[in-house]
C-alpha cells in the first residue's frame, strides 16, 4: 500500500516539464520545476516544514506554541498545513497588495491573518515584519519564524530541491533559474548543485522597485532603487540573511507587465496554470537568452513558486488586467 502518515509527507518530488511553445526560438531545453503539487501548492512547503522541525530542535517551538510570520502568502500555507499536523496555533502579517484569496486561504487553515500597509518601509512599526517581530514579544510560548533571516529556509533548498533536480536532470542540469525573493530558494538550491558541478550557472529573477539586482551588482544598498510595485512574491526592499550573493552568477529584472503577460501565456500556451513569479522567471529566461544566448546542450531549470489560483483577481481576471494597463 502506498499511504503517507500524514499530509507533510508529501512534501517534495515534484515534476520537471519541458516548455515547448514559448521558448521554440530558443535551442537550449527549458523546463520548470512544477512546485505547485506540494500540498501547499508551494515551493514554501519545503522551508516551512524546516524552519518549524528547526524550531523544535532547538527549544524555540514548544507544545501548544503559536507560530507566527510574515508572509505573502505561500510560506504561510506552509507553515498553516505543519500546524495543524502538529498542533500549533499561527498568527500571520501580510500587506494589504497581495491578492485577497491567499489570505481566505490561509484563514481556512485555520490561521489568524493581519493585513497591514504595503506602502511604508520596513522599519515603520506599522510594516509587516514590525508587526510580527512585536507579536512575538508580546504573545508568550511564540516563535517568530523570520523567513527573511532564518538560515533554516535556504537550508531546506540545499537538502530538497537541490538534490532532486540533480537528481531529476541526471546531473545534466546547465543553468537554474529561479525569482528571488527571501532568497533561500536559490542560494540553497544553487549551493548543492554548484558543489556538484562549479561550471553550473545562477540566474535570478528580480522586479522593477526592488533593490536586490544593484546589491548583487555594486554591494551597495540604494534606497532611491525602491518602490512599489505589482508584482507579487520576489524583490525585496531589504537584503535578507538567506542570501549568497556569491552564488549567483547574474541577475534579470523583468516588468509588472510582462510577468503578468507571461503568467497567462504559461496557462494559455503550455497548459502550466503557475503563479505570478513564474511568469517573471519564464520571461527572465527569454530576456537573458538575449544577453548570454543558450545552446542546444544547455538544460535550464526554472524553479516556478505556486499555482495560478491565487491570481484569479488579479492576473488572470481582465478587468483588473486592464485597469493595470497590462491589456487592451
Ligand atoms: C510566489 C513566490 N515567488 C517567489 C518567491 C521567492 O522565493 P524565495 O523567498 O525563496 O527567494 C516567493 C517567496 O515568498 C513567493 O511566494
Amino acid at each position: 500500500m502506498q499511504i503517507y502518515s500524514n499530509i507533510l509527507e508529501t512534501i517534495g518530488n515534484t515534476p520537471i516539464v519541458k516548455l515547448n511553445k514559448i521558448t521554440a526560438h530558443i535551442p537550449a531545453t527549458i523546463c520548470v520545476k512544477v512546485e505547485y503539487g506540494n500540498p501547499g501548492n508551494s515551493i514554501k512547503d519545503r522551508m516551512a516544514l524546516k524552519m518549524v522541525e528547526d524550531a523544535e530542535k532547538d527549544g524555540r517551538l514548544k507544545p501548544g506554541g503559536t507560530i507566527i510570520e510574515c508572509t505573502s502568502g505561500n510560506t504561510g500555507m506552509g507553515l498553516a498545513i505543519v500546524a495543524c499536523v502538529k498542533g500549533y496555533k499561527c498568527i500571520f502579517t501580510s500587506t494589504d497588495k497581495q491578492s485577497p484569496e491567499k489570505f481566505d486561504i490561509l484563514r481556512a487553515m485555520g490561521a489568524e491573518v493581519i493585513v497591514c500597509p504595503t506602502a511604508v518601509e520596513s522599519a515603520d512599526p506599522r510594516s509587516y515584519y514590525s508587526v510580527a517581530e512585536r507579536l512575538s514579544k508580546e504573545i508568550p510560548n511564540s516563535v517568530w519564524m523570520n523567513q527573511y533571516d532564518n538560515l533554516s529556509n535556504r537550508q531546506a533548498h540545499y537538502e530538497s530541491t537541490g538534490p532532486e533536480i540533480w537528481r531529476q536532470t541526471d546531473g545534466k542540469i546547465t543553468h537554474f533559474v529561479t525569482g528571488i525573493g527571501t532568497g533561500g530558494t536559490i542560494t540553497g538550491t544553487t549551493k548543492f548543485l554548484k558543489e556538484q558541478n562549479p561550471a553550473i550557472k545562477s540566474y535570478g529573477i528580480d522586479t522593477f522597485g526592488s533593490i536586490l539586482k544593484q546589491f548583487h551588482e555594486t554591494g551597495t544598498f540604494n534606497p532611491a532603487e525602491i518602490h512599489s510595485y505589482i508584482t507579487e512574491g520576489i524583490g525585496e526592499d531589504i537584503i535578507p540573511k538567506n542570501y549568497d550573493f556569491s552564488l549567483i552568477d547574474f541577475v534579470e529584472k523583468v516588468t509588472d507587465k510582462e510577468a503578468a503577460l507571461m503568467q497567462r501565456r504559461l496557462a494559455k500556451e503550455e497548459g502550466l496554470f503557475l503563479g505570478n513569479s513564474a511568469g517573471s522567471a519564464v520571461q527572465g529566461v527569454l530576456q537573458i537568452h538575449e544577453k548570454f544566448p543558450f545552446t542546444k546542450d544547455d538544460l535550464v531549470i526554472i524553479a516556478t513558486h505556486d499555482h495560478g489560483s491565487r491570481y484569479i483577481g488579479k492576473f488572470f481576471n481582465d478587468k483588473w488586467m486592464k485597469e493595470k494597463g497590462f491589456i487592451d
